[in-house]
């Protein structure tokens, strides 16, 4: 059994297997994204009700251009549907929606759709959802240390001051004060990380499932949290 006293403040997810799942419907890999997004609505609402803090997802990476014009342009349209079709409850049940990642290079009809969308929700209070969109750890590193490196040229800051708090900061992240995730959770059999938060999960239990995305459902996001909750957290100590 679950145990609502200890539910992980922030719980990270690599929504994988979209495509296979369309794959084995034989249906376009767009539709298998589509499903995806459901079941992405329905983890946001049950992560919320038992009162997970900070939910991130990972939606689009920085790699995930490699793919074809058609599969891209379908999940940044699937992206602009979900806001459509949800921000009213993301509104209602007071979830704060941001951005992990560099959307500055999306279309305009996609930036207009996440800007309204983080307007809308920004004074909001309950669960923080956390959408990495063109997201890439290595990426996220590079500029944190850019921007470092800009302040030491600008005699902001020395060398001395650059430690892992001043690090951390810098990231997506730390600029919008989401602690690390506790709990890391994959779907569809992959064991990796695939460039995803690789600073942040330093210390996260990590449960890999075989499941497709599209068919994760709360209940097995319970199953997850128990997974998380039967492990020993160590960070390094010792009993
Ligand atoms: C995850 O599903 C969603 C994105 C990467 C956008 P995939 O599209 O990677 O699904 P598989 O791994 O091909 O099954
Ligand atoms: C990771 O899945 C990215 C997202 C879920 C958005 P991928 O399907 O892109 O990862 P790889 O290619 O299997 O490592
Ligand atoms: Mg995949």
């Amino acid at each position: 059994m679950i145990d609502y006293e200890r539910i992980p403040a922030h719980v990270a997810i690599i929504m994988d297997g979209n495509g296979r799942w369309a794959e084995k419907r034989k249906l376009p890999r767009v539709m298998g994204h589509n499903a995806g997004m459901k079941a992405m609505k329905e983890i946001v609402r049950h992560a919320g009700e038992i009162g997970v803090e900070y939910l991130t997802v990972y939606a689009f990476s920085t790699e995930n251009w490699k793919r074809s014009e058609e599969e891209v342009s379908g999940i940044f349209n699937l992206l602009i549907k979900y806001v459509d079709s949800e921000l009213k409850e993301l509104c209602d049940s007071n979830v704060k929606v941001s951005i992990l990642g560099d959307w500055s290079g999306l279309s305009d009809k996609v930036k207009e759709k996440l800007q309204m969308t983080l307007d809308s929700t920004k004074n909001n209070t309950g669960l923080k959802f956390n959408i990495a969109l063109n997201y890439g750890s290595r990426d996220e590193m590079v500029r944190a240390a850019k921007s470092i490196a800009e302040d030491a040229a600008l005699g902001k800051i020395t060398a001395d001051d650059v430690d892992e708090k001043l690090f951390s900061k810098r990231l997506y992240t730390g600029q919008q004060e989401i602690p690390d995730p506790d709990l890391v959770i994959r779907t569809s059999g992959e064991i990796r990380l695939s460039n995803f938060l690789l600073w942040q999960l330093a210390y996260a239990e990590m449960v890999f499932t075989d499941t497709l995305w599209p068919d994760y459902t709360p209940e097995e996001f319970e199953k997850s949290i128990e997974i998380f909750q039967s492990r020993d957290r160590r960070f390094g100590g010792r009993k």
